[in-house]
């Protein structure tokens, strides 16, 4: 396979991060200079800056995150993070954000090329949040989150909403924004004072106990792979 996603692969760093270690000369293949379109077999041995780089097994967590965790791998303020949380050998990464006051599903691996496809809009993965919000949701408001709601970096695509109790409203949204869900029902005069992840990209974490995770089986490694395509 090509360097870059050998060492994506490998956890070293995303194929674009990869492809600027390569540049700068940090790569070596066989105690050669690595360059981008040097192919890689496993017999090889690449080295970054000297170091021998392993294909650590490919590891895919489902962590069902408590309130009060940051979704980064270090914090600079000492906060407690969701890579910490899972407690992984493995270098697993987030796959893209929930807000440090959002809790529910989220998705860390090692998996370079999948985490890329996953957080990638292109591929529009569906989340499913569920959100309760200040005062007594109105018809209106669930139709404009549905339609699409304009937010200052611009009009929200069309959702699914469908209202779950008196002040709670579920969301299955395409996109990944920015703090969406909240700026979605603010716009529609129902500010958030609760929201959950309930669903990514047809995964629950109903059996996982919130600040617990789970190994994803094959089955699921497999179904999230051919939904991005690889
Ligand atoms: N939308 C939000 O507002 N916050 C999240 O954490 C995720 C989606």
């Amino acid at each position: 396979m090509r360097l870059n996603r050998y060492l994506a692969r490998a956890g070293i760093a995303s194929r674009r991060a990869a492809d600027e270690l390569i540049k700068k000369g940090r790569v070596t293949v066989n105690g050669q200079r690595g360059e981008l379109n040097t192919f890689v077999a496993a017999r090889d041995v690449v080295e970054v800056d000297g170091e021998r780089v392993g294909k650590q097994d490919l590891a895919h967590v489902l962590l069902n995150k408590p309130l009060g965790v940051v979704t980064t791998a270090s914090d600079p303020e000492g906060r407690p993070t969701v890579v910490d949380l899972v407690g992984y050998e493995a270098r697993v990464v987030p796959v893209g954000r929930l807000d440090i006051d959002t809790s529910g599903i989220l998705l860390l691996t090692n998996d370079g090329d999948l985490a890329h496809r996953l957080a990638h809009p292109r591929y529009g993965v569906e989340k499913t949040y569920v959100a309760d919000i200040e005062g007594d949701l109105t018809q209106p408001a669930i139709a404009a989150l549905a339609a699409g709601v304009e937010l200052e970096d611009g009009t929200t695509a069309p959702a699914r909403a469908r209202q779950l109790g008196r002040s709670r409203v579920e969301l299955v949204l395409h996109e990944g924004r920015n703090r969406q869900v909240r700026r979605m029902c603010e716009a529609v005069g129902f500010p958030v004072v609760r929201l959950r992840r309930t669903g990514y990209a047809g995964l629950d974490v109903s059996k996982v106990p919130t600040g617990e995770s789970r190994a994803l089986t094959r089955d699921e490694v497999e179904a999230l792979r051919r939904l991005v395509g690889l």
